[in-house]
């Protein structure tokens, strides 16, 4: 019996040809297979006798070891990246990642500016009772001021009406109550009210701030927020406090800032803590002095990005916030 003495070469190069896993596999199979000449010759094998069997089964034996040495150590990794469609790893990536939503970058500018003049942040409730979102803010019931606020009542609870809050003034009561003064806090979060326009969404975002400390006066919320305001635009800014009503502050302003050739643009609330809010959270009123604020981050957001539609960031449309 003659063997071939090629095969494995012949192997190789029937393997540069193969294009996928089933190609290989029935390549392994011509040369392993049951019908392969291997297969077959070992069958031939009782034909022969005495020596010649012996020298030919060894044989036989290193070929069949071979052809399966070589046959596994094609890497079938190799094969299956033939099989894709070709990529290449080395091309820059070109895939939408993400980013930080604008309202987030926004909201983080304002934080950092209070958080390193030592302001504490807490989130406090969205669901609140309505002693908190306005009870104890000196929003006494049937008072006109709370229908500048379109609530969201829930269901009646057993004591007290619960609401989803439409400001997060509530933080203020929840840490004057919890903490004792001197306090310095900012309450960032969401707030809902019943409201659907092109400058108003029923869910939008506010940050509180509030700092209660001896003889603290309104020229101290003058200096804090013209500072933030000149941070957060970078540079310096018209900014001027007109009065104002907030149940909650008195005195109370709101603040302007002149912008470019929309003129006087108003960006927050803030006064004096009412002396009956202090009472309310058993703060001595003779000994402290409050000062709060509240900001619409969503209105900061569209000026900083020069944003009409207020609609616009929760449109989840990923053209617009990547262009942003
Ligand atoms: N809570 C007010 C609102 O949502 C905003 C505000 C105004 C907060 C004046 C304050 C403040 O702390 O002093 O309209």
């Amino acid at each position: 019996m003659q063997i071939p003495k090629d095969l494995i070469k012949e192997a190789a190069k029937k393997l540069q040809s193969v294009k996928n896993k089933s190609e290989f596999y029935n390549l392994r199979s011509h040369y392993l297979g049951k019908k392969s000449f291997v297969q077959n010759a070992f069958k031939e094998l009782k034909n022969l006798d005495g020596k010649e069997k012996i020298r030919i089964a060894k044989s036989l034996n290193l070929l069949r070891e071979e052809l399966t040495d070589f046959f596994e150590s094609v890497d079938l990794k190799v094969l299956a990246v033939k099989e894709e469609p070709y990529i290449d790893v080395t091309l820059p990536v070109n895939a939408n990642i993400g980013k930080k939503h604008p309202i987030s970058v926004v909201m983080d500018l304002i934080l950092d500016y209070f958080h390193n003049l030592n302001y504490s942040s807490y989130f406090g409730n969205e669901i609140e009772s309505d002693y908190y979102n306005f009870e104890a803010l000196n929003f006494p019931q049937n008072h006109p001021a709370r229908q500048m606020h379109d609530t969201f009542y829930l269901n009646k609870s057993l004591n007290d009406k619960c609401l989803l809050r439409t400001h997060t003034s509530n933080t203020q009561i929840h840490m004057m109550l919890n903490k004792s003064a001197p306090i310095y806090m900012l309450s960032p979060g969401r707030v809902y009210r019943c409201d659907h326009d092109m400058t108003h969404l029923p869910m939008f975002t506010q940050v509180e701030g509030l700092a209660v400390d001896q003889n603290i006066s309104f020229s101290d919320l003058k200096g804090t927020i013209i500072g933030f305001i000149d941070y957060f635009f970078n540079q310096s800014v018209d900014v001027r406090f007109r009065p104002s009503y907030f149940p909650f502050t008195e005195p109370s302003a709101e603040v302007d800032i002149r912008f470019g050739k929309k003129g006087w643009l108003e960006i927050l609330g803030c006064g004096m803590v009412h002396p009956n809010v202090l009472r309310n959270c058993n703060i001595d009123a003779r000994k402290y002095r409050g000062f709060a604020f509240g900001v619409g981050v969503e209105r900061l957001a569209m000026l900083y990005y020069g944003v009409e539609d207020i609609r616009e960031f929760y449109a989840s449309n990923s053209e617009f916030l990547n262009q942003i």
